[in-house]
């Protein structure tokens, strides 16, 4: 079984838990709240970190990708799932967090901004990293499928960010020294385009 899939069973696994525990009542509450983690990888997250040092725009939750994507080894996926289907990967909405945080992490204040969400039931505004102008057209699904690149060859060991920030330059001349270098899943005789058309609308 690959990694991948692996990942997403431990973040699926820890929801049923999860769910289980809450079913079971206040009783059961503790025990199986120390369970509901996803096992814990070979990494682990820094305990305290200078958020005031910290690159990539300042969030309204401390939401850690080293937490979640590295010690826990949730998969990339697992929260941006649209991103081989769709142009946008998508972020995950506030009821997919309060899943395992309808446990995980009590007494943490930035979790209960979480449940405060979840109650509340207005949206995190989530500050955009990433932003290409509009007349750029990008295709996740085919860069993330057909071509197979890893998410981290774009957006850096996104694994290890305590706070996410703007990886790679995103102009137009990195997009086309790597379609310069690459072929075609479909016809590996022939090179990605450099058309304009098919990146500008
Ligand atoms: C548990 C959910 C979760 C997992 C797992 C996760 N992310 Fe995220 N991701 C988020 C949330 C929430 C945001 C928005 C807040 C932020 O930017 O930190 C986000 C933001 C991002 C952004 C910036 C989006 C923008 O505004 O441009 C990138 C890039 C990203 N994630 C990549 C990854 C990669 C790569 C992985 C796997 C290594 C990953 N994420 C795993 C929840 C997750
Ligand atoms: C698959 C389970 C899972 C999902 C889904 C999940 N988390 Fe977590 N989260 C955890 C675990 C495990 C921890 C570590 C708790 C601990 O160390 O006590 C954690 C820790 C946190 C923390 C505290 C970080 C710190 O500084 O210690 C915040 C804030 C947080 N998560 C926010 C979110 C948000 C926002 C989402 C949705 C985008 C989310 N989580 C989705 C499992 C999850
Ligand atoms: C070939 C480079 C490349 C790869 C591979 C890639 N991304 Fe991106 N990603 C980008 C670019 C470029 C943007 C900015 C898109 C925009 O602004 O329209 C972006 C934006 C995002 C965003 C911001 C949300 C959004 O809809 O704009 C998230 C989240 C994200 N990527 C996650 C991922 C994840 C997860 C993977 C792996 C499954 C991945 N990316 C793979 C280049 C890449
Ligand atoms: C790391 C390499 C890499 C980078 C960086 C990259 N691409 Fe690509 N791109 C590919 C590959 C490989 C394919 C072809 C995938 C396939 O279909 O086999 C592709 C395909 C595309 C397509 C579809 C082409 C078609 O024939 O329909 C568009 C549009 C595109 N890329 C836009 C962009 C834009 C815009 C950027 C920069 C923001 C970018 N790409 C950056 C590797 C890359
Ligand atoms: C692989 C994708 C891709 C292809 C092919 C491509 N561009 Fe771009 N282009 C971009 C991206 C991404 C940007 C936005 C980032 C930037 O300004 O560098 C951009 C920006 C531009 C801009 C605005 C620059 C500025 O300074 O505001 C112009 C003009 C432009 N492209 C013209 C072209 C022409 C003409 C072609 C064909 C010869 C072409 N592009 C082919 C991705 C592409």
């Amino acid at each position: 079984m690959t990694r991948r899939v692996w990942s997403v069973l431990k973040a699926g696994a820890a929801i049923a838990i999860a769910a289980l525990a809450v079913a079971a009542g206040a009783e059961a509450f503790r025990a199986p709240a120390q369970e509901s983690a996803p096992a814990v990888g070979a990494y682990e997250a820094p305990v305290d970190v200078d958020t005031a040092g910290l690159p990539g725009p300042r969030q309204p939750i401390f939401y850690r990708h080293d937490i979640h994507a590295g010690q826990y080894e949730i998969d990339c996926r697992y929260c941006h799932s649209t991103a081989e289907i769709s142009s946008s990967p998508g972020l995950p909405t506030v009821a997919s967090c309060y899943g395992c945080h309808v446990i995980v992490g009590s007494g943490n204040p930035e979790v209960q901004k979480v449940r405060d969400a979840n109650t509340s039931g207005e949206p995190i505004e989530w500050v955009e990293v990433h932003s290409l102008p509009q007349f750029v057209r990008f295709p996740h699904m085919r860069h993330v499928v057909n071509g197979e690149i890893e998410c981290q060859e774009c957006h850096g060991e996104v694994q290890r960010m305590p706070q996410v920030y703007q990886f790679a330059s995103l102009k137009m001349g990195w997009c086309l020294s790597c379609h310069e270098r690459s072929t075609y899943a479909d016809n590996p005789e022939r090179q990605v385009t450099t058309d304009c058309t098919v990146c500008h609308y």
